[in-house]
């Protein structure tokens, strides 16, 4: 029967051969999404951030995995991604080592948490800059790099890092992250626009959603919400997020699997969102 004959199922979650850019892939969420990117079979992942010396540990890992493609590297390519000469720069130095890219991962982004009545207006700036207008910029930019080998059969992949802090509230009071938790809402309303804009170009755009994962930025968060392990209880799944979890969701948009979602925002959170305000009362 036609419905049993899936073409090449081995083959559904490979990226072999792919060429992939993750911006903050020096650390983090960004930096597990790589590993994945290349454990999956990726030929080359530029790693990019602000600071070189980081790029260049990020790779020196990456590239001593022991269960690489023969022949798959990770690359340092160094920029900052909040103004539009960094996105540039990046762009020149990726074309000068490749001529095109299939996965392009907008995964760098900054927060900001202050109470309400003191919310600088440079800090909201800063992290609308790289969030929202940075991933534009980052899109426009790597676009024809991305449109070189896309087709209807094998699409180009965006990924966008959003939060679930951009599908509901943030955090609010003396931490309050309305900067962030509004650009997060933007990107995600971006990604949907571009995914209509570019799927016709072959290019596919989507948005992942992670809830709280332990990382150099959440990492004060979280401790001021009581720690890992009580905000891990909290959870519908009783724990964080872990690496494993944003690897898994990359990988399926980043590959065939993926390849007919577009404008879709994926939630990584364990059902955290769906369980605030939630009422534990015994019946
Ligand atoms: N961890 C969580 O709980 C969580 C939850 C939801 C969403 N997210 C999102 O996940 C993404 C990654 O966060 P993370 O938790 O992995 O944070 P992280 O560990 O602080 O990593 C942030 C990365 O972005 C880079 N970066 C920061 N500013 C940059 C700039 N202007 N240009 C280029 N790169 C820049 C950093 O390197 P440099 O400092 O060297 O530039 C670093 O590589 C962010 O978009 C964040 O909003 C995280």
């Amino acid at each position: 029967m036609a419905e049993t004959q899936l073409h090449d199922f081995p083959s559904l979650f490979s990226l072999d051969g792919k060429v992939a850019v993750v911006t903050g892939g020096s650390r983090g969420l960004g930096l597990s999404a790589a590993s994945a990117l290349l454990q999956a079979g990726a030929a080359k992942v530029f790693i990019s951030s602000r600071k070189a010396s980081t790029c260049e540990s990020a790779c020196a890992a990456l590239n001593s995995l022991p269960n690489l493609r023969p022949g798959a590297v990770a690359v340092p390519v160094p920029a900052d991604c909040a103004t539009l000469d960094g996105v540039k720069h990046l762009v020149s130095q990726v074309s000068a080592q490749t001529e095109h890219v299939d996965i392009l991962l907008a995964n760098a982004g900054a927060t900001w948490g202050e109470q309400f009545d003191s919310h600088p207006d440079a800090a909201f700036a800063k992290v609308m800059d790289l969030n929202v207008r940075g991933v534009f910029n980052l899109v426009r930019e790597f676009a024809p790099l991305l449109a070189r080998r896309a087709s209807v059969e094998d699409p180009s992949r965006v990924l966008i890092t959003a939060s679930t802090a951009g599908l509901g509230i943030g955090t609010i009071g003396k931490q309050g992250t309305y900067g962030y938790s509004a650009s997060k809402a933007a990107v995600i309303h971006l990604g949907r626009n571009l995914a209509v804009e570019l799927g016709p170009r072959g290019i596919a755009v989507n948005s992942i959603c992670p809830g709280f994962f332990p990382s150099k930025m959440s990492n004060g968060l979280l401790e001021m919400a009581g720690g890992v392990e009580r905000m891990g209880k909290a959870n519908p799944m009783r724990r964080l997020g872990r690496p494993e979890d944003i690897a898994g969701v990359v990988v399926y948009l980043a590959s065939r699997a993926g390849a007919h979602v577009n404008g879709a925002a994926i939630e990584i959170d364990g059902g955290a969102m769906w369980s605030r305000g939630q009422l534990d009362v015994k019946l």
